[in-house]
């Protein structure tokens, strides 16, 4: 359990330190499903669950927004249930499939699908992204091609394979990885599409998307973040002239090139570069910057495995990637405590940012008082904070701000009881008691009744 807490915790908190576990799957208690019953044609096109595409699609990587409520597989569904993102409609029976052993999808989940905070102008993800954009833009100008609507649906080989990331690794795990079916699943991380990339012959880009984790509750950890990849491609003639080998010659830009990212988002601040390790690139780093008192992580990189550029198809070159959480770091430059409030449509807090204004520090309108509930139950073998934490989000949505494990005890027949305390807080107004009492009463009966615990 701690184990698999601090491995949890870890990850969103550095977005990067996910990958840099080597951590196996064993360590985890989760029941993989069985083999799928079906899989889904590949339409080559970013989006590979779906059997066909609709014939407005003129690109692979065209824009996303959200049906006008046409008729699904199904028939006709309601507006929200039908999403068109990088040109390909999904449904939601497509995604989430309630008696199907072989996935974890709720519903809450589906409802983020599509939301693309990114792409909003005026939104601290949109501003954030738009600030890096320009700084890729100056200093390489018409280089780099940008990516920010390639459908989060993405194959495990894409997800995971493509980027060598090993059979065993935790991240692979039903309990932590949406899974759509046993072969497809919400990207965890915006490098899956690094391989179809290279294979189409991109040499500079940035992806900016939505990345889907299953996770623990708290101000910092939400099911859904963002993420932004770059990736540049040198071919032999660019490091023949110097003294270095391709390697060298690509971490020394890579290192260059994100220093001068760092400054241009955080201004002149001290910088370290930190050692790791990525099943994706190897010399592999952490860049560092100190920042209101304290060291904070920007981003991992490296240079990226040969095998993943051999088996794309691109042999004699060598390229460098970075991958970095936007959440993270518009949440210190823009002064946002809780992470739920870049899902808010509270106009207190839309209102406080347009485009082109970095940094402009949010001011919060008012701070709601914390309801705790406490619930103590006998768990078994399977069970998960992650599942557990699921089941509260999908009842009390964003009115949950934490959910903490307060109590840890093994009696002497070898049962063991957590006691969880669930901290409900809205942002945008006070709660009643009445409905706290009737959220928690939902959630015990839920517990209860999906992750088969006793309740004490
Ligand atoms: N995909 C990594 C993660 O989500 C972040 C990352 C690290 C991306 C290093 C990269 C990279 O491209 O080179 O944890």
């Amino acid at each position: 359990m701690l184990i698999q807490r601090a491995l949890s915790r870890a990850r969103v908190l550095s977005t990067s330190r996910y990958f840099s576990s080597l951590s196996s799957i064993q360590m985890q208690t989760i029941n993989l499903p069985k083999s799928p019953p079906f899989s889904f044609s590949s339409n080559n096109h970013g989006c590979n669950f779906l059997k066909s595409k609709p014939s407005s699609v003129s690109s692979p990587y065209s824009t996303a927004a959200f049906s006008l409520g046409k008729s699904s597989r199904k028939g006709v569904v309601p507006l929200a249930a039908l999403l068109q993102i990088g040109g390909v409609q999904i449904a939601k029976d497509d995604v989430v499939k309630e008696n199907d052993p072989t996935n974890n999808v709720p519903d809450s989940i589906f409802a983020k699908l599509g939301m693309q905070l990114h792409r909003r102008e005026n939104h601290p993800l949109g501003i954030l992204k738009k600030t890096i954009y320009d700084y890729f833009d100056v200093n390489f100008p018409g280089k780099f091609e940008k990516f920010d609507d390639l459908c989060p649906i993405v194959t495990v080989k894409q997800n995971f394979d493509d980027v060598l990331v090993p059979p065993d690794h935790v991240s692979r795990s039903y309990n932590d990885t949406y899974y759509v079916n046993s072969d497809t699943v919400l990207r965890c991380h915006t490098s899956a599409h690094q391989a179809e990339l290279f294979r189409n012959g991109h040499t500079h880009f940035l992806v900016t998307g939505d990345v889907y984790r299953r996770d623990s509750i708290d101000g910092t950890h939400y099911p859904v973040f963002h993420q932004m990849e770059g990736v540049r491609v040198f071919s032999p003639e660019d490091w023949s002239g110097s003294d270095m080998d391709g390697t060298e010659y690509a971490a020394a830009d890579l290192k260059r090139s994100l220093e001068g990212l760092a400054k241009h988002l955080f201004g002149a601040v001290e910088m370290r570069w930190v050692d790791t390790y990525f099943p994706f690139t190897n010399p592999s780093y952490e860049l560092e910057i100190f920042f209101q008192g304290k060291w904070l992580e920007v981003l991992g990189c490296g240079v990226t495995e040969q095998a993943i550029l051999h088996a794309s198809g691109r042999t004699d070159i060598v390229a460098w990637a970075f991958g970095l959480g936007l959440e993270r770091l518009a949440m210190v430059l823009f002064d946002i405590p809780d992470i739920r409030l870049f899902w808010s449509s509270d106009e207190r807090f839309t209102s406080q940012f347009s485009e082109g204004k970095l940094g402009v520090k949010f001011k919060p309108f008012s701070k709601f008082p914390p309801c705790y509930k406490d619930m103590s139950f006998w768990i078994n073998d399977g069970f998960t904070e992650n599942n557990l934490c699921e089941i509260v989000r999908g009842i009390a949505g964003d009115l949950v701000e934490e959910v903490t494990l307060i109590d840890n005890f093994t009696n002497k027949k070898g049962m063991t009881s957590h006691c969880y305390r669930i901290t409900y807080r809205s942002m945008e107004r006070s709660l009643t008691d009445d409905e706290i009492n009737e959220l928690q009463e939902q959630v015990r009966e839920a517990v209860q009744n999906k992750l088969n615990v006793v309740l004490r």
